[in-house]
C-alpha cells in the first residue's frame, strides 16, 4: 500500500491524514510528543474528527502518529501541514516550513511527490521548499513538487475534505497529475490551476477578501452607532438585494490562524514586487482597533469609568463551538479593558483552560462582554451573569449590541 507522510498533525494535518488513511497507509509526523501519544491512543484533538474514526484507522493499521523522523522513510507522498505564522514584526515566518523541509530531506531516500498544504505566499513551493529540500538532501533526487492549499473550516459540517473544491498545481505536469491522483481518492471536486503561484495566491486572496470585508462592516458598526441606527438591521436590509451583495457580520475583530495572518503574507509579497497592499493594511488596523473601540463604548455606558469593575469576557475562542484561541480578539479586548482599570476574568467552557488558568464561572460580574457565543452557552445564562451585558455577536438579545 502506498505510504503517505503528513508533516504536522494539527487541524490541517490530522484532517488530511484521516481522510487519506481510508486509501493509503498514513504516517502522521509531529514534533509534539504528547500530541502524538494521544493520537496513538485514539484521542482526536480536532472538532470534526471523531476519536472513534481514529481508533478504527489505528486498529486496521492504516494510521500511525510519530515523532521519529525515521518513520518518514519509504513514503511515496509527503504532505506539509505546519504552521505559517507571522513573526514579531508581523512578517511571514517560514521557520516551521524550513524545519519540515529539512526533516524530509534527511529522511527521504527516493524521488517522491511533495505537496505543501500550509498557507504561504506565491513562490513558496518553487523558491523556498524545493531549494531547501534540494540543499539538505543527502542524494540528488528529482522530486515532484506541488501545492494544494487547505480550505478546511474546523467545526463546519456542511463542507469538509470530500466536498470542498480543492485547488492544486504542480511545478511540472507530472507533479500536477500525481497530485490529482492522490487527492481524487478522497476529494470530489478538484480544480487544477496553471501554476502553483496561482493556487498560493488564490488561497491568500480568499482570506484577504474576508479580512477586508469584516473590517468594512466593523467600520460600519462604528458609523451606525454614531448615527443611532442598528448595524445588523442595516446589514439585513442590504442583504435583501438578491445580487451584488455579500453579508459579513461585525465582531470584536478577527481571530484564528488564517484571517488575521494570511493577508499579511499577501501584503509582504506585494511589497517585494513594488505594490503597496493598502486595503490589507487598513483592514488590519480597523480589526485590531475593534477591542479598544468596544472597551471605550463599555466605559462610556458605565458612568465613564471601569476602574475596579469586575468585567467578565464571555467566549475567548476565536469563533463559536471550537476550542481554538489563536489570535483571538478576546486577548486584545482583555488588555484594552485592563488599560481602563477593569478587573477582567473570562469564561469559556469549550476552551476550558487558557494561558494556564481555568475558565471563570459565568456569574457575579459587574459587566459581561460577549466575544464568542458557543451554542452550548445559553443567552439567558449570559444575561444573568451581570447587570450590564455588551454583545459583539448579535446572538444575545436583550444585551447592549455592538
Ligand atoms: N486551521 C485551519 O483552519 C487552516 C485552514 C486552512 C489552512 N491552514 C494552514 O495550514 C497550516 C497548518 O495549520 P494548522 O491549523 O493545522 O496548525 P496547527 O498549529 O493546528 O498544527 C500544526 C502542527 O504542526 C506541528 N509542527 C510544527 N512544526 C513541525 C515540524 N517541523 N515537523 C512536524 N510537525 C511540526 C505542530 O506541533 C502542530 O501539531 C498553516 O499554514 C495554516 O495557515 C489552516
Amino acid at each position: 500500500m502506498t505510504k503517505v507522510c503528513v508533516i504536522g498533525q494539527g487541524y490541517v494535518g490530522l484532517t488530511i491524514s484521516v481522510f487519506a488513511a481510508e486509501h493509503f497507509y498514513v504516517v502522521g509526523f509531529d514534533l509534539n510528543q504528547s500530541l502524538v501519544d494521544s493520537l496513538n491512543s485514539a484521542q482526536s484533538h480536532i472538532e470534526g474528527i471523531p476519536s472513534s474514526k481514529l481508533e478504527k484507522l489505528i486498529q486496521s493499521g492504516r494510521y500511525l502518529a510519530t515523532t521519529d523522523p525515521k518513520d518518514i522513510e519509504d513514503s511515496e507522498i509527503v504532505v506539509i501541514a505546519v504552521p505559517t505564522p507571522l513573526d514579531v514584526a508581523r512578517k511571514p515566518d517560514l521557520s516551521f516550513i524550513d524545519a519540515a523541509c529539512k526533516v524530509i530531506a534527511a529522511n527521504i531516500n527516493r524521488p517522491i511527490l511533495i505537496v505543501n498544504e500550509s498557507t504561504s505566499f506565491p513562490g513558496t513551493i518553487r523558491n523556498f521548499i524545493k531549494p531547501v529540500i534540494e540543499k539538505y538532501s543527502k542524494q540528488k533526487f528529482d522530486h515532484m513538487y506541488a501545492i494544494s492549499p487547505e480550505r478546511v473550516d474546523p467545526g463546519r459540517e456542511d463542507f469538509n475534505q470530500k466536498n470542498t473544491p480543492r485547488l492544486y498545481a504542480g511545478l511540472t505536469p507530472e507533479a500536477t497529475a500525481r497530485t490529482r491522483d492522490f487527492y481524487s481518492t478522497f476529494c470530489d471536486n478538484l480544480v487544477e490551476v496553471s501554476s502553483p503561484e496561482v493556487a498560493e495566491a488564490a488561497k491568500l486572496f480568499e482570506n484577504t477578501f474576508r479580512q477586508v470585508n469584516i473590517a468594512l462592516v466593523n467600520e460600519l458598526a462604528q458609523i451606525s452607532h454614531a448615527l443611532g441606527i442598528d448595524v445588523r438591521e442595516t446589514l439585513d436590509a442590504a442583504g435583501t438585494k438578491p445580487y451584488g451583495f455579500m453579508k459579513f457580520a461585525p465582531s470584536a475583530g478577527v481571530g484564528g490562524h488564517c484571517i488575521p495572518v494570511d493577508p499579511s503574507y499577501l501584503a509582504d509579497v506585494a511589497e517585494k514586487v513594488g505594490v503597496e497592499a493598502t486595503f490589507i493594511k487598513r483592514a488590519n488596523e480597523v480589526n485590531l482597533d475593534m477591542p479598544k473601540y468596544i472597551a471605550g463604548r463599555i466605559e462610556k455606558d458605565n458612568e465613564g469609568s471601569l476602574k475596579g469593575k469586575k468585567v467578565l469576557v464571555v467566549g475567548v475562542a476565536y469563533k463559536p463551538n471550537v476550542a481554538d484561541t489563536r489570535e483571538t480578539p478576546a486577548e486584545l479586548l482583555i488588555g484594552a479593558l485592563e488599560d481602563l482599570g477593569a478587573v477582567v476574568s473570562w469564561n469559556d467552557s469549550v476552551v476550558g483552560t487558557w494561558h494556564g488558568s481555568a475558565s471563570s464561572p459565568l456569574a457575579d460580574a459587574d459587566i459581561a462582554v460577549v466575544v464568542t457565543k458557543h451554542d452550548a452557552v445559553a443567552a439567558e445564562d449570559i444575561l444573568k451573569s451581570a447587570p450590564y451585558v455588551f454583545d459583539t455577536t448579535g446572538k444575545v438579545k436583550g444585551a447592549v449590541q455592538l
